[in-house]
């Protein structure tokens, strides 16, 4: 006879995770996006899952297959995202992976606009609403544990120690984007994990482990609070 399965470290808890890119219309045939693979953010949910925990992923659109044993959100925009997000809470655990448009088109058309002798349409932008910020500053039913994501260029313990202290969240996940890295749409990644007490570098690894290992980390950071 098999000994039943040791309860899971995230057992109990409820994770929320993001993932993917944004779509934002330009009119009803185009859109601004981005080259997120929402490859991070699904490894994170289905490691998740796995470590016990009930799941709610919110995705962008991507070409993945929905996780097994996740509960699956799928939106477009920005602001369809918050909504799912607010929607999924309250959660122990949220975990802010997407690649969110930062700006919408201001004036979305209603029709697909056409080429024509005025030239190429002008197109002005509006900011999105910060997910992350959004939940991370909530007075009441803030989650236990509030995680984001930053894909820098450059200065990229810098812009995570800045991004940390203005989102009001515990941790940051900081990966380096420059190109060459092959970090979008690769299979692997190399995270400096950003909080208050310092910054842990993590070896170059596959995003399935980089999941394995956060949620690990995340497990242990519960237990302690
Ligand atoms: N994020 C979000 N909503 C937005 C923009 C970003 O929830 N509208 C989250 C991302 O999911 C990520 C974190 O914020 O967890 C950081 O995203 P990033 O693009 O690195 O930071 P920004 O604040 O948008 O700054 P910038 O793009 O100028 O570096
Ligand atoms: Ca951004």
């Amino acid at each position: 006879l098999l000994a039943p399965a040791a309860p899971g470290p995230l057992a109990g808890h409820h994770v929320l995770v993001t993932s993917g890119p944004t779509r934002e219309a330009i009119d009803p045939v185009r859109y601004i996006s981005n080259h997120s693979s929402g490859k991070q953010g699904h490894a994170i949910a289905r490691a998740a899952a796995e470590a016990g925990a009930r799941v709610t992923l919110v995705t962008g659109p991507v070409s993945l297959p929905d996780p097994a044993g996740v509960a699956t959100v799928h939106v477009e925009s920005a602001r369809e995202m918050l909504a799912a997000v607010e929607a999924a809470l309250p959660a122990t655990v949220a975990i802010f992976a997407a690649a969110v448009a930062d700006w919408r088109v201001a004036d979305v058309a209603g029709g697909k606009i056409k080429k024509g002798p005025g030239g190429p349409p002008a197109l002005s932008f509006v900011e999105n609403p910060d997910i992350l910020a959004t939940i991370a500053h909530r007075k009441q039913g803030r989650p236990d544990l509030v995680v984001g994501f930053a894909a820098e260029t450059e200065n990229v313990l810098d812009n995570a120690r800045a991004k940390l202290a203005r989102k009001g969240c515990d941790l940051i996940v900081a990966n380096d984007v420059a190109v060459g890295t092959d970090t979008f749409g690769g299979d692997s990644n190399t995270v400096h994990l950003v909080g208050a007490s310092g910054v842990e570098t993590w070896a170059r690894q596959s995003k399935d482990a980089v999941a394995r290992a956060l949620v690990a980390e995340l497990g242990r950071r519960l237990a302690k609070a």
